[in-house]
């Protein structure tokens, strides 16, 4: 049990001693939730951040936190003047349930003020990605090719990337002003140490994506429409026009650079049949100053954040047959890792691109010991629940087994302590 519903169900205690129920207290009782959820209901209503349904709404005629014409730069709170970057409690990831697997869009909405996060591994993961798209990573030592493998503008997504840019530095600021410090054209970077410029200006689209990976710790990808390509296969989608793709999990992000958003998902079976349509539909209807969320996860036998040629079933050569990992050898610590990514997506006001921030949290297998009994039994639960197809797609053939037992044997060492 989480600690929240322990603190309502203490308090529900106190409330049931301390107030015997004649009927006078319950009448009174039943009248103030009424009145409250009467009070909450129109507040919602009329409050901007909530008015986030993507389905109803469109950009030209919705009202955001952008101001009436949708153009104003974006509202965000500031984190408490006592947060600390490197204390703060980071995010739980957990994206599953005990059962089946199914494919599905799975989104949420949320407000701007969730958007990009600052946690402990603000400053590391930085570091990593800076390594990665200069090609100085050790992990890639024989490998030259993975800046044009990870960093894109095409010539249509300039101006997106000079909106995103703005927007960017424009959040910091403002949801971390005890980090991120206006000084005259520039914005110091308080954890890092350095001074970037605060708005894109004349800086290239090289200089501009270099920037960015040294403020955000999410990944980015800027979509457009791109009116040259109507009338070809699914020309009339958003396709992939600039960002950095340093944290890719199984696939060479340059083979889907400037395509389609169906072009991009075809690897995974189902896609056509079960997201298509409405993720279309979705990018089309979403407005600016909405935000949407949805996470995903798998587990990988290693520890790298930048991968093309694992972690998917269509990396291995064509007859390749997916046994289970032999448990005895699978290294829990070191690597074997849980993977989970969240993602959000909100459109741009001006140059109206469809943005896509992905925050990737990877870590040893082992480090499951750390979580409730209730949360391995539900991973267990949901590897148990993957279909064959996508099995096959996330390579869980292989490492479902040994994962699941590893869980079990968790779950037993807790029991028995
Ligand atoms: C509502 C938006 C989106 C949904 C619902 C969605 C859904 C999915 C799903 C279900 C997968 C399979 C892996 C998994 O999550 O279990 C996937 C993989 C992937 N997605 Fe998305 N996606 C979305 C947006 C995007 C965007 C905007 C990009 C931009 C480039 C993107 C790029 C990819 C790539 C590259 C893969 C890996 C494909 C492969 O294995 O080759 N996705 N997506
Ligand atoms: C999660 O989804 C993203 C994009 O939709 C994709 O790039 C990534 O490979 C997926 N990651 C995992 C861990 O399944």
């Amino acid at each position: 049990m989480n600690p929240k519903s322990n603190v309502t169900e203490s308090l529900d205690n106190t409330f049931r001693t301390s107030f015997p129920l004649d009927t006078t207290v319950v009448s009174l009782v039943v009248g103030l939730v009424v009145v409250l959820t009467t009070y909450w209901i129109t507040s919602r209503k009329t409050s901007p951040a909530s008015t986030a349904n993507p389905t109803a709404t469109t950009s030209s005629t919705k009202k955001s936190i952008y101001g009436t014409e949708n153009r104003g730069p974006l509202q965000v709170k500031p984190v408490s003047p006592d947060f600390e970057w490197d204390k703060v409690e980071p995010l739980k990831s957990y994206p599953f349930k005990d059962g089946d697997y199914k494919l599905t869009m799975g989104i949420k909405t949320i407000t701007a003020d969730d958007w990009l996060l600052i946690e402990p591994t603000y400053k590391s993961r930085i570091e990593n990605k800076r390594q990665i798209i200069r090609d100085q990573h050790p992990d890639y030592a024989h490998r030259s090719d993975i800046r044009k493998s990870t960093v894109f503008c095409a010539g249509d997504g300039e101006d997106s990337l000079r909106e995103f840019y703005d927007t960017i530095m424009h959040y910091m600021t403002s949801k971390y002003p005890q980090y991120f410090v206006v000084d005259g054209d520039y914005i110091h970077n308080k954890i890092m140490d350095w001074k970037l410029p605060r708005n894109a200006g004349d800086q290239t689209p090289d200089q501009l994506l270099n920037y960015l990976v040294d403020t955000i710790e999410e990944d980015f990808i800027i979509l457009k429409k791109d009116p040259t390509q109507i009338g070809k296969v699914d020309g009339d989608e958003y396709h992939f026009k600039a960002g950095v793709f340093a944290f890719a999990a199984g696939f060479n992000p340059s083979d889907r650079f400037n395509k389609p958003l169906s072009f991009i998902h075809h690897p995974i079976p189902g896609y056509e049949e079960k997201l298509k349509v409405s993720m279309n539909r979705f990018f089309s209807r979403l407005a600016p100053g909405n935000f949407v969320t949805r996470s995903n996860f798998s587990v990988q036998t290693h520890h790298k954040f930048y991968t093309d040629d694992q972690n998917k079933g269509h990396n291995s050569p064509k007859d390749y047959l997916q046994e289970p990992l032999d448990y005895d050898k699978c290294d829990f610590d070191n690597e074997v890792h849980y993977r989970s990514e969240r993602q959000v997506l909100t459109k741009l006001p001006k140059t109206e691109a469809v943005v896509f921030t992905i925050r990737t949290y990877l870590m040893p297998m082992s480090h499951f010991k750390y979580e409730t009994p209730e949360v391995r039994r539900r991973f267990a639960g949901q590897i148990r629940g993957i279909p064959d197809d996508i099995g096959q797609y996330k390579r869980s053939w292989e490492w479902g087994p040994p994962v699941i037992r590893y869980m079990e044997e968790l779950n037993e060492q807790a029991a028995a302590a």
